[in-house]
């Protein structure tokens, strides 16, 4: 028996032990429920079980978004409507049948933007923190609180919350396409969320391009007399070279992880804590021929292939990914990460709840224990 299976079975003895709600209906008790219904209230022995399981339940499940599938439905969409009408024109991926959050997995959100070449959205600001991921084109921009930068394949990009930002493709680039991760269906659920549009529709750039870069994007250096005091990285645009051979230079001098590999949280350069305070982010390399080791944790978890090919066990299903594939890992699902390539390195983004979930001391793991600590492939 797995230790997944073991777990289930566990649970299922342990729901109908003493301490676990276990009332049975009757007439008088169906009376008395109808009756507490009609003040606005209920009997927590009628809801216990479900409010507080014995481990967490995700209302999502793993799926996998293959490029292939998706880019020509995301291009379509800039024939059928306007940046301006649309607002942003984006496909997002739903994993949200049950709980209607529209999530692509627990309380993140994800869609796939596209801009042709001299399209501009409007500027707007919203209390969720948002970041990108960028995937195909060129003479994409972003303009953050009149920061103007460039974005390239596989930059990561912020836009954190409340900032005034923009986006847009430069009359010579191409048609471009950028993964956006959102925090929005956590600030719907704490029921605090604004948006605004800005005055001019255009916000004026006001800094020299690239500027955070230029501030804030040398490895361990910080700039002398220039302040920061903001809940978030003072660095919005986290180049791929950069990234790319910070993994290399660490995979040179470090075995990795059994269940990551090489790993790396992109990192507020002030305090090397996470970009954000409510999205985190990293970028992982599995070296040619690296097979991970399954493990889970709490968190939700949305990845997207920069480079190489593999694929994930998750939550007992296989999931073979290529470049640009996205997939999520719900929370307390087991998973382990395959680079099927015995040549070339693979390398993960992923952002993710992390910051919260670590916050508010939610954040556990554990490594699958039986099988070699491989889960057994169904489903
Ligand atoms: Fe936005
Ligand atoms: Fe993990």
């Amino acid at each position: 028996m797995s230790q997944k299976e073991n777990i289930q079975s566990h649970d299922r003895y342990r729901e109908d032990i003493a301490g676990r709600a276990n009332v049975a209906d009757s007439p008088e008790l169906l009376a008395y429920y109808k009756e507490l219904e009609t003040y606005r209230t209920g009997a927590l022995w009628t809801i216990a079980n479900k409010i507080e399981p014995w481990q967490p339940k995700s209302a999502s499940v793993p799926i996998l978004w293959r490029y292939r599938d998706l880019r020509e439905l995301v291009l379509k969409s800039a024939d059928l409507v306007t940046p301006e009408k649309a607002g942003r024109r984006v496909v997002y991926l739903n994993n949200s049948e049950k709980s209607g959050l529209s999530a692509a997995v627990g309380l993140l959100y994800s869609g796939l933007q596209t801009m042709r070449p001299g399209e501009a959205a409007s500027a707007h600001a919203h209390s969720s923190s948002a970041l990108r991921f960028i995937m195909e084109g060129h003479g994409a921009y972003t303009i953050v609180d009149g920061q103007k930068m460039l974005l390239e394949a596989n930059d990561f990009v912020l836009t954190p919350t409340g900032t005034w930002h923009e986006h847009g493709v430069d009359s010579d680039g191409s048609q471009c396409i950028w993964q956006d991760g959102l925090d929005m269906p956590l600030v719907n659920v704490l029921e605090a969320g604004f948006y605004k549009v800005h005055p001019d529709l255009r916000q004026a750039v006001t800094e020299p391009l690239d500027s955070s870069v230029g501030l804030w994007g040398a490895p361990a250096l910080r700039p002398q007399n220039v302040g920061w005091n903001k809940p978030y990285s003072p660095l919005f645009r986290y180049q791929w070279g950069a990234t790319y051979e910070a993994l290399q230079r660490y995979a040179r001098v470090s075995e990795g992880s059994p269940f990551d590999d090489i790993l790396m949280h992109y990192t507020n350069p002030l305090t090397g804590g996470h970009v954000m305070p409510t999205l985190g982010a990293s970028m992982q390399l599995l070296r040619p021929g690296f097979v991970g080791k399954a493990h889970r944790h709490t968190g939700s978890f949305i990845y997207q292939v920069a480079k190489g090919q593999g694929y994930s066990v998750i939550d007992g299903q296989r999931f073979d990914w290529q470049e640009r594939d996205i997939f999520c890992v719900p929370s307390w699902a087991f998973h382990e990460h395959v680079n099927s390539s015995q040549t070339e390195d693979a390398c993960l983004f992923c952002f993710s709840d992390l910051p919260v979930i670590q916050t508010l001391h939610l954040y556990y793991e554990e490594a699958l224990i039986d099988n070699d600590g491989h889960q057994r492939v169904g489903g």
